[in-house]
């Protein structure tokens, strides 16, 4: 028991620390985009999808990006996620100056750093769903083959999947499966989750059990940006910030929008 203690005891005061160190490089902020520009080629001329985007996320923030299809925020998110690159501007994600790092730095840094939850989930489809979450740890090569099993064993029953590991993918529900591929981008245990529509193919009440799931990992001190078009959802997030033609139009929450004489 006392072994166990002084285990649990070194465990929490070196994520402390880390969060600690990690805080004094980024001010306790996350995320900071720095005149972010992102221009595509379109026919014979460009368009521009981000217009000078400014934005500080703090650790620890619930964050919805709203806006109409077209807008932006899935542009926003990738480069947030350094899976897309800015045209110009400065992407210091987790302390990582992303536009400073080659294809593969970023790939070891996601691993690390990141982890993503995509509209339709994209869980390797031959694997199952065990296999699908044991992935990113056996790429970043966490601890060892015994502590990668008993972490996604965990994080499948936390996500309440635990008698469904061993099927694929196409033998689970589209809530299961998003369930399996929220667990998956917490395999190695990143600080910060980025998911785009997450509920954009679930019904109503799975949609609510996966954002009650989002809400408990912001209880527990991860930082969680969700691009969404449910009003519902994103009035219960904290944050809001408003996307439209390339631009952050509205930064702040819900009942400022409610109270404000416009609406
Ligand atoms: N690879 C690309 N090449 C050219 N244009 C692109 C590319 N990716 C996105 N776009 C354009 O950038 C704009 C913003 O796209 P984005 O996917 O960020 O919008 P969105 O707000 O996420 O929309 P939705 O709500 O429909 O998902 C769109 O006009 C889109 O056509
Ligand atoms: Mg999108």
């Amino acid at each position: 028991m006392q072994f166990f203690l002084a285990i649990t005891g070194r465990i929490f005061l070196v994520k402390l620390v880390r969060m600690i160190r990690a805080m004094n490089h980024t001010n306790g902020k996350i995320v900071q985009l720095e005149d972010v520009i992102k221009v595509y080629p379109a026919g014979d001329g460009a368009i521009t999808v981000l217009n000078r985007i400014n934005l500080a996320i703090n650790q620890g923030e619930f964050v919805a990006i709203v806006g109409a299809s077209g807008n932006g925020k899935s542009t926003l998110l990738n480069i947030i996620s350094g899976i897309d690159h800015p045209s110009s501007g400065e992407v210091i994600v987790s302390g990582s100056n992303l536009t400073k790092l080659s294809e593969e730095e970023l790939t070891r840094w996601r691993g690390k750093h990141i982890g993503i939850v995509f509209q339709f989930f994209q869980l390797l489809p031959a694997l199952n769903l065990l296999q699908n979450v044991i992935l990113p740890m056996d790429f970043a090569k966490m601890g060892t083959r015994k502590e990668r099993l008993a972490r996604a064993k965990y994080l499948l029953d936390l996500v309440g999947l635990g008698d469904q590991m061993g099927k694929l993918p196409s033998q689970v529900s589209g809530g299961q499966q998003q369930r399996a591929a929220i667990a998956r981008a917490l395999s190695n245990d990143p600080p910060l989750l980025v998911a785009d529509e997450p509920t954009g193919n679930l019904d109503a009440h799975t949609s609510a059990d996966v954002f009650d799931l989002f809400s408990e990992l912001v209880e527990e001190g991860k930082t969680l940006i969700m691009v969404t078009h449910d009003e519902d959802l994103a009035c219960q997030i904290p944050r809001r910030i408003e996307v439209a033609n390339g631009e952050i139009v509205f930064d702040g929450s819900c009942n400022e929008i409610v109270g404000s004489p416009s609406s």
